[in-house]
């Protein structure tokens, strides 16, 4: 049944979280620092919902009545009255932790404070609070609105309770849930991803391939939707550099190590689509 969701960042994550979370009925609470980023969190679910009931996908009336159970705020106390907590700020762990320290005063008891961190052990973020068998990865895909999976990861010391919890939340709002057994960094579609995302921008460093041949060939030749460079353009090279290096610096796995093209693109601002250019041009 619907309940109080907080969620906290209103980012490319954080307002597609709060979007389906309020399709599905809930009471979405959307934090974030300044008025300016929840100004454009919202406006980014207003635009999602009018292109789905262009569509026809959801009716008009969907679209305000969707909008009217979210709300968009400053103040983190917001979140003392939420049943889950999902946070999606950037993926620093002093941040953070920064987070999980304040929700740990502010949330009512048995409330559950997942992360959709993307790498980071859901153990590492638990420390700081005094409830870590109440913390756990609930982890979205982008777009959230269109992608089915969550991954729900179990920290060390995350409870059966916890783990089903934010397993009714997830399919309640239509997502597919799968279970990452143990807390390891990356968890498994980042172990993956990041694995051959590396290998792809060294066979295209060192002159091997060109950016979209090697998407080409894992699109018609092992029939993916999208071409693993197309997609760091979508998720961000940023977002990836630092998802691959927390994988490297936890399991000292060579195969995780951010090549120099990937360091330099994001040194240089080429983000993928959200600046206008990573391996493509936008
Ligand atoms: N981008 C992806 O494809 C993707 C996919 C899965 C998971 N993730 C993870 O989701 C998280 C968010 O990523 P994103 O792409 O939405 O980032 P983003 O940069 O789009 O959004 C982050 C938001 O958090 C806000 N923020 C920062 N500190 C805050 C605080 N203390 N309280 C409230 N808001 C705060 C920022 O103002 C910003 O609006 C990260 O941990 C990332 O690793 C990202």
């Amino acid at each position: 049944m619907a309940g109080r969701l907080a969620v906290i960042g209103s980012g490319l994550m954080g307002s597609g979280i709060a979007q389906v979370s309020a399709q599905a009925g809930w009471q979405v609470t959307m934090r974030d620092v300044d008025d300016a980023s929840l100004d454009r969190g919202m406006s980014a679910i207003r635009d999602s919902l009018n292109r789905f009931a262009a569509k026809g996908k959801i009716a008009e009336t969907d679209v305000e009545a969707t909008l009217a159970r979210i709300n968009p705020t400053t103040d983190l106390d917001a979140a003392a009255d939420a049943d889950i907590v999902v946070e999606a700020i950037y993926e620093k762990v002093e941040a953070k932790h920064e987070v999980f320290k304040a929700l740990d005063k502010i949330c009512k008891p048995g409330a559950i404070l997942g992360t959709n961190t993307s790498a980071i052990p859901i153990t590492q973020i638990a420390t700081v609070t005094s409830r870590p068998e109440s913390v756990v990865g609930i982890h979205f895909f982008s777009p959230v609105p269109m992608m089915k999976l969550v991954e729900l990861v179990r920290g060390y010391q995350t409870s059966d309770e916890t783990l089903a919890a934010a397993r009714n939340y997830a399919e309640e709002v239509g997502k597919t849930c799968v279970e990452v057994k143990r807390d390891v960094a990356g968890f498994v579609s980042n172990r993956l991803f990041s694995a051959i995302l590396v290998e792809a921008i060294k066979l295209v460093e060192s002159g091997v391939v060109s950016a979209a041949d090697l998407d080409t060939v894992m699109k018609l030749g092992f029939g993916h939707a999208m071409g693993p460079l197309a997609t760091v353009d979508l998720t961000g090279l940023d977002v990836m550099l630092n998802a691959a290096g927390n994988i490297y610096r936890d399991t000292a796995d060579e195969k995780f190590f951010p090549p120099e093209l990937l360091q330099r693109m994001v040194q240089a601002g080429d983000l993928g689509r959200k600046t206008g250019k990573g391996f493509y041009s936008y």
